[in-house]
This record gives C-alpha cells, structure tokens and sequence, in this order.
C-alpha cells in the first residue's frame, strides 16, 4: 500500500525528534502501522539549517502554506507553538481534508473547541498525545484504556522546568531565584518561563485531560492558576518536617457543591505525602495520577517534554491516523473521547467552592491565648486541625511560626479564616496558605 505522506511544521527539537525517529524505526512502524510514514516536506524559517539537518530526506520549503495546501499531504504535524499562526494553519489543514498532529497544549486548551468541531465536520482526526506529558502516551489512557470507568480525579505533575525546580529548593535547600537561575543556565527552563513557572503551561495540559476526563468542553478560562514563583523554600522545610512534598500539581476532579455536580479544575502548589509514588518523582519527570472507580488509581510517568519522547508521542498519532484512516468518522475514537453530541454541561467550579485541604503558616508572638485565638477563628468555620508544628522561638526572638494542616474544608471557609488570622494583632505579615491533596 502507498506509504502515507507527512507535512512537518517547524523542524525545532520536536519536529526533528519526529523526522529522526521515523527514520530510524521506519521499518519497525510500519510493520504496525500496516502503511509506509514517510514525511514529505517540512516548513521552516531557517531553510540552510534545516535543509543540513534533513540531507535530503524530503522538501525543504519556507512557506508553511506550501504544506497545508499541498494535495500530496495526508497529515500535517503542527510544532510550531503559539496561537495565532499554528490556528491558521490547523484550520486550514482541515479545511482541505487533512489530518492533523499537534503538541500544541496552549492552541488546544483555548481554541480546541472550535477546531475539534471542525474537525468533525470534515471528518479528520486532530490527534494531539504529545500535548499533554510529552512521551507519556496519556491521552491513550483516558481516551481508550480507562474508556470503562467514570473518572473520579486527576492529579498530575505535568511541567517538568517547575518539578525540576522544586526538587532542586527541596534537595538542595536553595531559593526559588537561584534555582530558576541555574535552571536556565542548564536549559531546562526556557529564557521567558513565564509560562512554566507561573502554572499557565500545567494549566493547559490540565484543560485538556478535564475535557476527556468528564466530557466537558475544554475551558481554560475557567482553570484557577497558581505557579510557584511565589513558594518560599522555608515552606518546602517545613512540609518535609511534616512528612509532605510540595509539587506543582494540575488537577481535576469531580465534586458536588449543594447537591449540584461540578468540575474542579485547578493548577497551584501542593502539599502530597511524601510516602505516595507520585511525591518522588523528581527533576523533570512528568507523573499523571488518575482514579476511575472501576480501576482505582492509576499512575503514568516519564519524560514530559524532550526531542524524542515528545516524539514518540507525535508518532504514536501518526501510527493511530495511519490505521484509522479509512474507517468511518463516525467509528474513530472521538477527539475528546465522548460522541460530539454527547458531551455534558457540567460547570467548572469557582474556586471558592473546591474543596481539600491546607498548610498554613503564620508568624506569631509568642504569648499565651495566641493558638487559642487562631484555633478558634478556624473552630468558627467548621475547619478542623490535623497537624501542627510550632517551632520553639530563636534565640532573644518574641515571634516564631505556627504551622497548621487542616482537614479537608472549602476553600471559602479557609479565605475567610485567614482574614481574621491576619486581623489579630498577634499575627505579623500574611498568613502563607498552600493546598494540600492526601491523593488517597
Ligand atoms: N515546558 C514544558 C515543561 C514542556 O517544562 O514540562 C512542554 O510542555
């Protein structure tokens, strides 16, 4: 059979992991694929560069129309990034009967609405694996391999600069500064991390999965967004002491607030017993934690991002394109794993309304009826303590940290305890708040 043709859009890290490893395992892939891969052309700005990278191996053009509108191209792989041009072109990719491949999380978490139904209108595949956890085949997992269950939660570690950055604050008792420093050096984080370190980039990838998850549009409008730039490494000290991690959790889970269901949906800091898998996976790893009532949970974990595990991801969809090409659009897997017309309105929920737990620290005078005050403010709103560390004053000090855990309550009642927190006159600065999930 005719081998298929492939249009690669940028020929970066990604897009050259994905023309090696076709090469290198071509027969392999197509011994699954049941069909030659063979990519035909890609579209580059530096033409020299790329022209010395492919020697050869296919058409080299400048003009990533050239590829869209091209009729020799079945699928056109999308790893350029952004979302303004990468939309363009994926529309027009569609509108001219291709498929499409992309690893573009930031273009999926805003625009996936309006290209997935485009999509099935022409009936194409928009298949996007290495979106979400680079090479951990993730999507495969909720869209096919947990198709049983009804997922109850998902908890993820899915950006690797900020993994990287709070193993190194916690390993090496460094400040967040200086690690993002070094981490830039290393290049592990990118000369703008504005969108690692400030949760933007985990938030996209935990839009995607809480569309698939509940069948749900995505809407990462409606994601509540907390980096770590403002984690402080006395914090990450005082976890440990308590037998907990901090770690940059996206998540997304079912819950039901006055009889009513609804979607939490949620990027922050997080406190996660140390004792759980998911708490140790460091550096740049990438860890997905999902629980479906049939399964339990479920743990996926690997490289997040990289030239060739994100590959791997890339063409693992060409792979499944390949194979489902000539089925009925109506028999493929569904792009968010639920039939289009299938798919429910459950609301995502106002971050007031979540609910877990929390780490709070304040810094207090040391004199009596102090802890009586603070634990009454919480007694008052139904929250209840689960642990608590009070650190002995320093030496000619009148002030020290209190550290509480609470059970789980929501987040409204824990807002309004800490104002009156930071009301009393015992209490010096903000009190520091961070969530905490048990993940049990
Ligand atoms: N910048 C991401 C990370 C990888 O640090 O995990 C691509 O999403």
């Amino acid at each position: 059979m005719k081998s298929i043709k492939i249009g690669l859009l940028g020929l970066g890290n990604v897009g050259y992991g994905t023309f090696s490893v076709l090469k290198r395992n071509q027969e392999e892939i197509k011994r699954r694929a049941g069909r030659g891969i063979e990519v035909v052309a890609v579209a580059v700005r530096d033409m020299a560069r790329a022209e010395a990278l492919v020697a050869g191996g296919c058409k080299v053009v400048n003009d990533p129309y050239l590829i869209v509108n091209d009729p020799e191209i079945d699928i056109v792989v999308e790893l350029i990034g952004g979302y303004d041009l990468s939309k363009t072109l994926v529309m027009q990719a569609i509108a001219n009967g291709k498929h499409v491949v992309t690893a573009n999380k930031a273009l999926l978490a805003v625009h996936g609405n309006e290209i997935f139904a485009a999509a099935q209108d022409k009936g194409v595949m928009v298949a996007f694996e290495a979106a979400v956890a680079g090479g951990i085949p993730i999507i495969k997992a909720l869209r096919e391999g947990l198709t049983a269950n009804r997922i109850e939660w998902i908890a993820g570690i899915i950006n690797g600069t900020t993994n990287f950055i709070l193993s190194e604050m916690r390993d090496k008792g460094l400040d967040f500064a200086t690690v993002l420093k070094q981490a830039q050096e290393l290049g592990y984080a990118e000369a703008d991390p504005t969108f690692d370190i400030e949760g933007v980039d985990a938030a996209h990838k935990a839009t995607i999965m809480s569309a698939i998850a509940f069948g749900i549009p995505v809407q990462f409008d409606k994601a509540y967004v907390e980096g770590i730039s403002n984690l402080n490494a006395v914090d990450i000290r005082y976890a440990e002491q308590l037998g907990y991690r901090i770690k940059l959790l996206g998540i997304t889970k079912r819950a039901t607030v006055n009889g009513v269901e609804g979607i939490e949906l949620r990027v922050h800091p997080t406190l996660i017993p140390a004792k759980r898998l998911i708490a140790n996976v460091e550096g740049a790893m990438n860890a997905v934690l999902v629980h479906g009532d049939a399964v339990g949970a479920s743990l996926y974990s690997g490289r997040g991002a990289g030239a060739e595990p994100t590959a791997s991801s890339v063409i693992a969809d060409l792979v499944d394109i390949t194979r489902l090409a000539t089925a009925d659009p109506e028999h493929r897997v569904p792009h968010l794993a639920f039939q289009p017309n299938a798919m429910t309105d459950i609301a995502i929920l106002p971050m007031s309304e979540i609910t877990t737990s929390y780490y709070l620290r304040m810094h207090v005078a040391d004199q009596p009826g102090v802890l009586a005050d603070l634990t009454r403010i919480l007694a008052e709103r139904g929250i209840s303590i689960d642990a608590m560390l009070q650190k002995e004053p320093a030496e000619g000090e009148t002030h020290t940290d209190i550290i509480m855990l609470t059970h789980q309550t929501q987040e409204k009642n824990v807002t309004a305890a800490i104002e009156k927190m930071e009301a009393l006159n015992s209490v010096v600065g903000t009190v520091t708040k961070i969530r905490l999930e048990n993940l049990s």
